[in-house]
């Protein structure tokens, strides 16, 4: 009995020490259904590829949803639904999006409203020198998570292999959907180490949670 009471008083507290909003927001969420915009993530599919708390893609190459700014991942789905946007793995998603408009605007509230918490002390790193100097904070904030218009993308956290292949897409052309263009051009003087080095400090940027 003793035991069985000690252990219970470790898992308490362990879960105390983990108790940021992060964890228990993801956690809630992700079994929460309540939300409409969680039920249809899970009901139209979304979960086999991007994870069923958006935040854990089934492959390393997916991209991280969880957290990102609404009109961008709304603009992100119409471009892959229409073929505008068919770069690097687009065409596995691309037969599976059978959503209609509404659906996708209440996909995308109930992703952006998923927290993206930063480790602080990365932000004082190399890799977030190069980004301040490589002039990408302008455009995506400081933090790499508060961008400067509503249809750019956050980057903090996400999967270095995804992120690394959108920045040489967008550079070569290869991805040149919706506002890419606005990125290509400051683009020349980046090298793909520095693509790299960025890459990596932008997963960096999160840890990961289960
Ligand atoms: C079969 C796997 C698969 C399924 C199912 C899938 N996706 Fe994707 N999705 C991908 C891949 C792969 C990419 C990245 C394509 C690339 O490499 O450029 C992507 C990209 C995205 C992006 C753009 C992300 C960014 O940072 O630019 C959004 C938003 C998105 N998916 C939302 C969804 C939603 C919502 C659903 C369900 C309706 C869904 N996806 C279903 C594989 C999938
Ligand atoms: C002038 C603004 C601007 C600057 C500067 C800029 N970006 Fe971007 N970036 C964008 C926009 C806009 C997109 C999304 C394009 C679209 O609409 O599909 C993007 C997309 C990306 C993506 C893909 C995100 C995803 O989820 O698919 C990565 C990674 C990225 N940028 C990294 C960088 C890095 C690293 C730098 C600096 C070397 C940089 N960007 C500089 C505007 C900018």
């Amino acid at each position: 009995m003793r035991i069985i009471i000690v252990s219970f008083a470790m898992i308490m507290m362990s879960f105390n020490s983990m108790a940021d909003s992060q964890l228990k927001n993801l956690v809630d969420y992700k079994v929460n259904k309540q939300y409409p915009g969680a039920k249809l993530y899970a009901d139209r599919g979304c979960v086999a590829c991007h994870g069923d708390d958006a935040n854990t893609p089934s492959q390393p190459q997916y991209p991280k949803l969880a957290g990102q700014n609404k009109d961008y991942i709304i603009a992100q789905i119409n471009d892959i639904k229409n073929g505008l946007r068919n770069n690097g793995r687009s065409i596995v998603m691309r037969g599976t999006i059978i959503v209609d408009q509404n659906e996708i605007d209440k996909i995308a509230e109930w992703l952006s409203s998923l927290p993206i918490d930063i480790i602080e002390e990365q932000l004082n790193s190399d890799g977030a020198k190069l980004f301040q100097d490589k002039s990408c904070s302008i455009c995506h904030g400081i933090d790499a998570k508060s961008p400067s218009l509503s249809v750019y993308p956050k980057l903090a956290g996400q999967n270095k292999i995804y992120s690394l292949a959108q920045m040489k897409d967008i550079k070569s052309g290869k991805r040149n959907s919706g506002n890419s263009a606005t990125m290509q051009g400051l683009l020349y003087d980046v090298t793909t180490r520095d693509m790299a080095i960025i890459a990596n400090w932008l997963e960096s940027l999160t840890k990961d949670l289960m």
